[in-house]
C-alpha cells in the first residue's frame, strides 16, 4: 500500500513505557500505575440504571441526539458553565471527545496549507488530528502570539493536560479577541473543567469570556472525567452554531453517532452534581497524598492546580524519572510524550485506588 495515512503519524509513545511497565510489575507488592488519567471508580448507579433503562434500543439513534439529551446539554452549559442564551443549534454530542479532537480538523476540510495550533505542552491528539487531515500542527507558547497567516483552527485546553494549568478569564479573553480579529476558529478543550482544586476553572463561553457571543468559539466537553464514564464514550460540543451546524451535517453522512443508552445515560449523569462532588473529593484526598510524598522525596511540583495530574520534576531528564520509579513498582509518563518542552517532568495521575495511592505514598517515603 502506498503511503499509508499512519506513516504522517507520531510514534505511538506508550509502547515506549512497555518496559518500564514490566519492572513496576514485578515489584513484590505490584504495580501502582499511575501513567494514565483511566478512571478507576465505579460509574454512579443512577448512571447504570439509566443505561439499563435504555438497553431496548432497537432504533438508529440520531447525531443530534434526543431532544430530552440536548435539553439536558444546554441546561447544564447555562448552570454549569454560566453559558447564556444556548438552544438546541448550540449543542452536538460526540463520541467521546478524542474521537473530536482527532477528526475535526478533516470535518472541517482543512488540509495542505492550513494550520492548526495547541499549546507546546499538549495532549497529543491536536497535533494527531492536523496531521490526519495534512494540515500543518503549529503548537505556541501564547497563542496571540501565532502568525495568524494559514491558521484555521486553534486549540486551548484549560485545565491543560498535562500540567493542570488553568488559564485565567483575562488569558482566555485575550484569545477569544485574537481569534476572532483573525477569523480563526477557536475551540476550547475543557474536559477537566470540574477538577478545580486551588482555582475554579472557566469556560471559554462565560459571558465575562466571550462577551455573550458564541460567535467563533466552541467548547468541547466530556463525561469521562467528570462522572467516570471512559468507558461510555460520551462527550458533547457547547458553542457557535454555524459551526456545530456545519458538524451535524458531515457527522450525519459519516455516522458518527452517540449510542441511544449512553445518551440516555449522558442526559442522567448531567442532572446530577452530588456523583461529581463525591468523586471530587476522592481524587482530593488521593492528589494531597501523592503531592506531599513527590514532595517530601524530592520532587517540585509545577502548575497543577487543577486536571487529574501532577506535573512534578527532579531536575533530571524524565526518563531517568520513570526507569527509577518503575524500580520502585510505581509507573509515571514522561513528560516528553506531551512536547520537548516536558523532557525534565513527569505526569503523575491520581487516578488510581486508595489502595495503590497508598502503596505509592510508602514507597515514595
Ligand atoms: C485534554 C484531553 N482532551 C480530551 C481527552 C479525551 O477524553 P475522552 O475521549 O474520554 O472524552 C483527554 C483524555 O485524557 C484529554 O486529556
Amino acid at each position: 500500500m502506498s503511503s499509508p495515512v499512519s506513516a504522517r503519524l507520531p510514534v505511538f509513545p506508550w509502547d515506549r513505557l512497555e518496559p518500564y511497565k514490566r519492572t513496576a510489575v514485578a515489584h513484590p507488592d505490584g504495580i501502582v500505575d499511575l501513567s494514565v488519567g483511566t478512571p478507576v471508580d465505579p460509574v454512579p448507579e443512577l448512571v447504570r440504571r439509566a443505561l439499563a433503562a435504555a438497553a431496548d434500543s432497537p432504533g438508529y439513534p440520531t447525531v443530534w441526539g434526543t431532544v430530552e439529551l440536548r435539553d439536558a446539554l444546554t441546561a447544564w452549559g447555562e448552570r454549569r458553565l454560566g453559558a447564556r442564551g444556548l438552544t438546541h443549534r448550540h449543542v452536538l454530542p460526540v463520541v467521546g471527545s478524542k474521537e473530536l479532537v482527532a477528526w475535526l480538523p478533516t470535518q472541517l476540510g482543512l488540509g495542505p496549507g492550513d494550520k492548526v495550533a495547541y499549546p507546546r505542552l499538549a495532549y497529543p491528539t491536536y497535533e494527531v488530528g492536523a496531521k490526519l487531515a495534512g494540515a500543518e500542527p503549529v503548537a505556541y507558547d501564547d497563542p496571540t502570539e501565532l502568525d495568524p497567516a494559514g491558521l484555521r483552527l486553534l486549540w486551548l485546553n484549560s485545565p491543560s493536560n498535562p500540567t493542570g494549568r488553568v488559564l485565567g478569564k483575562d488569558e482566555l479573553a485575550r484569545a477569544v479577541a485574537w481569534a476572532r480579529e483573525h477569523g480563526v476558529l477557536l475551540l476550547s478543550d475543557e474536559c477537566y473543567l470540574e477538577l478545580g482544586w486551588e482555582t475554579e476553572p472557566v469556560s471559554v463561553l462565560h459571558p465575562d469570556v466571550c462577551g455573550g457571543s458564541h460567535e467563533g468559539i466552541v467548547a468541547v466537553h466530556s463525561l469521562s472525567k467528570r462522572s467516570n464514564l471512559a468507558g461510555y464514550r460520551a462527550a458533547f460540543l457547547l458553542g457557535d452554531p454555524a459551526v456545530l451546524g456545519e458538524l451535524l451535517q458531515i457527522r450525519k453522512h459519516g455516522g458518527m453517532i452517540t449510542p441511544a443508552p449512553v445518551q440516555a445515560a449522558t442526559v442522567a449523569a448531567l442532572g446530577d452534581e452530588a456523583h461529581v462532588a463525591e468523586q471530587r473529593a476522592r481524587y482530593a484526598a488521593r492528589r494531597a497524598a501523592l503531592r506531599a510524598a513527590l514532595e517530601g522525596g524530592g520532587f517540585r511540583v509545577e502548575h497543577s492546580e487543577a486536571s487529574l495530574y501532577l506535573w512534578a520534576t527532579r531536575d533530571e531528564p524524565c526518563w531517568d524519572t520513570v526507569a527509577e520509579l518503575a524500580g520502585r513498582g510505581i509507573l509515571v509518563a514522561p513528560g516528553d510524550f506531551y512536547g520537548e518542552a516536558g523532557a525534565r517532568f513527569v505526569r503523575v495521575a491520581f487516578t488510581a485506588t486508595d489502595e495503590r495511592v497508598e502503596a505509592a505514598v510508602k514507597r515514595l517515603g
